[in-house]
């Protein structure tokens, strides 16, 4: 049985003591969400990974939102994974976001030299792969998603893959208030977790941890996590404020 995952992608938002005063405000929900196998995560700014990572209770998962895939070296204003792997507690780093692939020119073959930089420093991807608007009206998702999988995890080990997370997040619903229905979002993990299938086999596919993201809300978080190859949500704007992250995770109980 694979576990249910929400993480929280605050993305651009909250300086540290609104951080910290969210930790404190979901401390109990994420016992809660234990006992009922959920786990909780949130992916701050690099500004506030410390501070969440001091007041964290165990259990919540700590992301990073974004790493250089070097080990060192000139590249200004970047991070790289040995710095995050100083941070006590993280666990994970989002790879791939299409706000990272829109505005800052991500394409597949960075994220997967990031995902192998990451496999030797023994932190998880949250992966997150999804078309845009056009693509989607242009019928071309399942082509755009095969090849974001197929090259983003190009050489990524058997074993490395099944403990990943990815994230299906179509562009066009981010933000926007506009979901995929419950049978898109179905319908594309599925298919996602077949790409897996093919390239690693049936154990690995099984294994593998796969989100919907994009307009998650408290009043539709249910539909999706009740879909068979749904296993959590990448939450952006309602995980922002702790008393409506809570809602939502509470409502999948
Ligand atoms: P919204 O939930 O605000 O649509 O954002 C989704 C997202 O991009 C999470 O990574």
């Amino acid at each position: 049985m694979r576990k249910k995952v929400i993480v929280g992608n605050w993305k651009m938002n909250h300086c540290r003591n609104e951080a910290s005063e969210f930790v404190s405000g979901i401390k109990d929900e994420v016992k809660i969400a234990k006992s009922h196998n959920i786990l909780i995560g949130i992916a701050p700014t690099y500004m506030s990974l410390d501070v969440v990572s001091k007041k964290k209770p165990a259990g919540l998962i700590l992301s990073a939102q974004n790493v250089n895939e070097h080990a060192s070296g000139a590249y200004t204003g970047e991070v790289s994974i040995s710095m995050l792997s100083e941070v006590k507690g993280l666990t994970h780093i989002i790879i791939g976001h299409s706000e990272r692939r829109q505005y800052y020119g991500e394409t597949n073959e960075r994220c997967n030299a990031k995902m192998l930089a990451m496999q030797e420093a023994n932190l998880t991807p949250i992966y997150c792969v999804g078309e845009t608007l056009e693509q989607f009206e242009a019928n071309l998702t399942k082509k755009v998603i095969k090849e974001q999988v197929v090259t983003g995890l190009a050489n990524l080990s058997a074993e490395f893959v099944s403990k990943m997370i990815i994230a299906y997040e179509p562009v066009w619903s981010i933000g926007t208030g506009k979901n995929a229905s419950k049978e898109i979002a179905q319908d594309i993990c599925c298919f996602i977790r077949k790409e897996i299938s093919k390239l690693y086999g049936k154990r690995v596919a099984n294994k593998v941890i796969i989100q919907y993201g994009g307009s998650v809300k408290p009043n539709n978080v249910k539909d999706y996590l009740t879909q068979p190859d749904i296993d959590g949500a990448l939450v952006g704007g309602a995980s922002l404020k702790a008393s409506t992250f809570i809602e939502l995770i509470s409502n999948l109980y």
